[in-house]
């Protein structure tokens, strides 16, 4: 297919694979095994510009947009997701700051994170999740600032990330309008961190507990207004899906590109594993699968960076898609693989265990078709 990049986004995507193939897929395996950050690789991508991309230009970035940011994020993912999403994750830990911050704010923190620093997003909590409004984190107005007390929970980048966007309660009698957006340094006293997840997927991803016990911020810290947090961070996780879905993308497509690689080589029946017919019907469904997805995420990447100001349902729908495609892709492959499949040696069932993650964060799917159906009911199920 062509999808008309231009040459700057040819450029972009080039150098990630680049960075993919020679930096990554040697040490892919070993970080999966230890679960261990990719630190190394993520100072790699930051010198070469890749934290710019999703950066503003005013603020030492390139002032790329959502495509950018797919196309980068998918070649990534096409071989090692858990690096991908940790640099992904960096973008949604800034959105709230790129999208609603003070002047003040951008100037202090968009060129750090440009120039390779990580960010987190902490929205999710112990009893919110799904109920995204159901959040417990305080922040008590003082006069020296506000004070934070709570748990954040399964935070992508939690601990390796400097600089932290998070979601607390200025006003806990009003529900998701009295949540506010703040900004918080790591080392900033009160603020620790909770054990390190162990996880299916995704495994050089870290994944851990925010816990602020008396936590004081500056009252400059606080992101739009008070009363603002959920809205700001709906609007986050609007720009943050499709993401999540060139995640997806990437995964589904290295995991067809290597049962493919293997199918041919595979002698079975005297033949190549590839002739045989249900083989070939499981990799034209791989294929046709992996197509629509790109189309529907670079659509949807291409509607955020045309301006529209509401890109919900398409964001949510670029999601659902590109990551149940991402499952069945990687569980074909697997099967269709068989016993190499199956090995931890080769690299199939460690996208399989990884693409699982693209159907339940930054929204489960099931609660992205409910956003969905909120959108339809809105507009009585009519386009314009
Ligand atoms: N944009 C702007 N405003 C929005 C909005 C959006 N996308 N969605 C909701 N709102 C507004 C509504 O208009 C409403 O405003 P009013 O009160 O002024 O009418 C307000 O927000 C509350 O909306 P709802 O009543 O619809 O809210 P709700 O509590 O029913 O929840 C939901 C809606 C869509 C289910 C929401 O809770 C949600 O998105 N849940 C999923 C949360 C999620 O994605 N979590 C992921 C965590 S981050 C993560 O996973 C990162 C990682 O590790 C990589």
């Amino acid at each position: 297919m062509e999808y008309f990049l231009t040459e700057e986004q040819k450029t972009l995507k080039s150098l990630a694979h680049r960075i993919a193939e020679e930096r990554i897929l040697p040490v892919r395996a070993e970080l999966d095994e230890k679960e261990q950050f990719p630190t190394d690789l993520l100072k790699e991508m930051a010198a070469s510009d890749l934290f710019r991309v999703f950066i503003p230009e005013k603020y030492e970035g390139l002032g790329g947009g959502s495509l950018d940011l797919c196309l980068i994020v998918e070649e990534l993912s096409r071989v090692c997701s858990a690096v991908a999403v940790s640099y992904a994750a960096t973008a949604l830990g800034a959105y709230a700051i790129i999208l609603y911050g003070t002047e003040e704010q951008k100037q202090k923190y968009l060129p750090a994170i440009a120039s390779g620093k990580i960010a987190a997003f902490g929205l999710t909590e112990p009893t919110a999740g799904s109920d995204a409004s159901g959040i417990k984190t305080t922040a008590q107005k003082t006069p020296e600032g506000y004070i934070l007390n709570g748990t954040k929970q399964f935070i992508t980048n939690g601990g390796d990330a400097e600089i932290y966007t998070i979601i607390a309660l200025t006003d806990k009698t009003r529900g998701a309008r009295g949540a506010s957006a703040f900004i918080v340094e790591k080392d900033t006293p009160g603020f620790t961190f909770g054990k390190k997840e162990k996880k299916i997927g995704i495994r050089a991803s870290s994944t851990r507990e925010l816990i602020f016990r008396n936590c004081l911020i500056p009252a400059e810290n606080l992101i739009s207004k008070e009363g603002m947090g959920f809205i700001v961070a709906m609007k986050v996780l609007d720009n943050s899906r499709p993401g999540i879905s060139a995640q997806a993308l990437g995964i589904a497509q290295g995991a067809m590109e290597t049962a493919v690689d293997y199918t041919r080589q595979r002698i079975q029946f005297g033949q190549p594993l590839i002739s045989l017919p249900v083989v070939q019907y499981k990799l034209a469904d791989m294929a046709l699968n992996i197509e629509a997805a790109r189309a529907l995420v670079y659509a949807v990447a291409r509607t955020i960076d045309s301006g529209v100001k509401s890109f919900t349902e398409e964001s949510a729908m670029a999601k659902v898609f590109a990551s149940d495609v991402a499952m069945r892709v990687t569980t074909d492959a697997v099967q269709i693989c068989g016993g190499a499949g199956y090995m931890r040696d080769y690299p199939l069932e460690k996208m399989m265990r990884d693409a699982k993650i693209t159907q339940i964060y930054e929204g489960s799917n099931e609660v992205l078709h409910n956003a969905i159906a909120i959108e339809l009911r809105k507009r009585k199920g009519k386009r314009e």
